[in-house]
């Protein structure tokens, strides 16, 4: 794992400290709809406060484009935010400049301040030195605690780590520590399950786990493809057709690093994607023409969950069925009660991450039972990818 900086190292009393923090959450009819991300900041914002720093909390939101548009406007996250943190959140009406170095002047030590929105300027995207000093004008120290951003090379989670001491925050910290622990240095037999629609999104994803870790099954639409690859007929099923070629690569891969692929052995299938539509279950080998493959079926995912007994560590990105339209939520169901169960008896670390992933364990009743639930989308699947992510460069001084 990179080396870098973390709030141990950093004297923050009395200090003005940044902290990138993502709360780029979702939002409905103005209020947030899932507080997670708001949530795992709370440990390293409540402990500089406890240590006595003026704490500067700065994210994005949404894709403005660099441009000022007011539904973007981080304000309505300022209530939230003191909500969990149990204390009063001023806001600067901007990021950088007159009104950010007022709020922040007006911030005594042990309070927060939230600044708006860092896309509004087109330096953030652009990983502007301009912008970024702009930014540690009003900072003595910086603290990245944005691990779900660490994919974009952004002013705020890169060119500002090189302006003033920098390190990473306490979620940061356990976000690439859980990650170390499930690919790069995991306890072995190690699997990975990797489900959703395409696998033109996740071929170097693919890729890499093959190489790194000893089973690797594959679920959701992605294992369409490989079917077909491999002579089966999927019906009218989601399938990459033209990708036959890359799939049947990638079992060679896996194949020559040792690493199991696990595809489903039955499918739950239907005419099509509908709630309370008919079902039935076939035989992988027995698909009908006009049917859909909408879930692993029972046999798949009882076999999964009792390959997951014989393995030590899981990371899982991906739902392995068409989960939210029930009854299609049953095979993803299945294998998560079983990694949980397993996680909760000491005997799996999982950790979990990236798009559906979390909404899929969620409805699975799962999310508190893994070892590690990780809030990033776009940067877990990088992360999976086994790509430099730029913001935990910069802060173990790298490019
Ligand atoms: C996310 O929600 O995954 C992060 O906040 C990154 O957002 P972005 O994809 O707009 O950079």
């Amino acid at each position: 794992m990179a080396e870098f900086k973390t709030l141990d190292d950093l004297e923050v009393s009395g200090k003005r400290v940044l902290v990138r923090a993502d709360l780029n959450v979702p939002m409905k009819d103005g209020a947030v709809s899932n507080a997670t991300r708001i949530e795992r900041l709370v440990p390293t914002l409540s402990e500089l406060a406890g240590k006595g720093a003026r704490v500067i909390v700065a994210s994005h939101f949404g894709r403005p484009k660099g441009k000022k548009v007011a539904e973007m406007s981080l304000k309505p996250l300022a209530g939230p935010l003191g909500e969990a943190l149990g204390k009063t959140v001023a806001f600067a009406e901007d990021c950088i400049g007159e009104a950010a170095a007022q709020t922040v002047d007006s911030v005594e030590p042990s309070s927060f301040a939230l600044l708006e929105n860092l896309r509004f300027h087109a330096g953030e995207e652009a990983n502007d030195p301009d912008f970024a000093s702009q930014l540690a004008a009003n900072a003595d120290l910086y603290v990245n605690d944005a691990f779900s951003c660490a994919h974009r090379a952004h002013a705020s989670t890169h060119a500002v780590a090189e302006l003033i001491p920098a390190c990473a925050g306490r979620l940061m910290e356990a976000e690439l520590s859980a990650l170390a622990g499930a690919l790069e240095d995991p306890q072995h037999p190690a699997a990975a399950i990797v489900g959703g629609a395409k696998i033109s999104t996740k071929l170097d994803l693919l890729g890499n786990l093959c190489q790194r870790l000893d089973v690797l099954a594959i679920g959701g639409a992605m294992a369409n493809t490989f079917l077909h690859a491999q002579g089966m007929n999927v019906g009218k099923s989601l399938c990459e057709h033209d990708m036959a070629e890359t799939a049947r690569a990638i079992l060679g891969t896996a194949q020559e690093a040792g690493c199991e692929i696990v595809l489903p052995v039955d499918a739950v299938v239907a005419d099509e994607l509908a709630p309370g539509v008919a079902t039935h279950t076939v035989d992988i080998k027995n698909v009908p023409a006009e049917a859909m493959i909408l879930d692993i079926g029972p046999q798949s995912a009882a076999q999964l969950a009792e390959r997951l007994e014989g393995c030590k560590s899981l990371v899982w990105n991906g739902p392995l069925g068409a989960f939210e339209t029930p009854p299609f939520d049953a095979g993803t169901n299945t294998v998560a009660v079983a990694a949980a169960g397993l996680t909760r008896a000491g005997k799996l670390v999982s950790v979990a991450g990236g798009g559906d992933t979390v909404a899929a364990l969620s409805n699975a009743g799962v999310e508190k039972d893994f070892t590690y639930i990780s809030t990033a989308g776009g940067a877990f699947l990088e992360w999976l990818e086994g790509k430099e992510l730029p913001g935990v460069a910069a802060l173990s001084g790298g490019t």
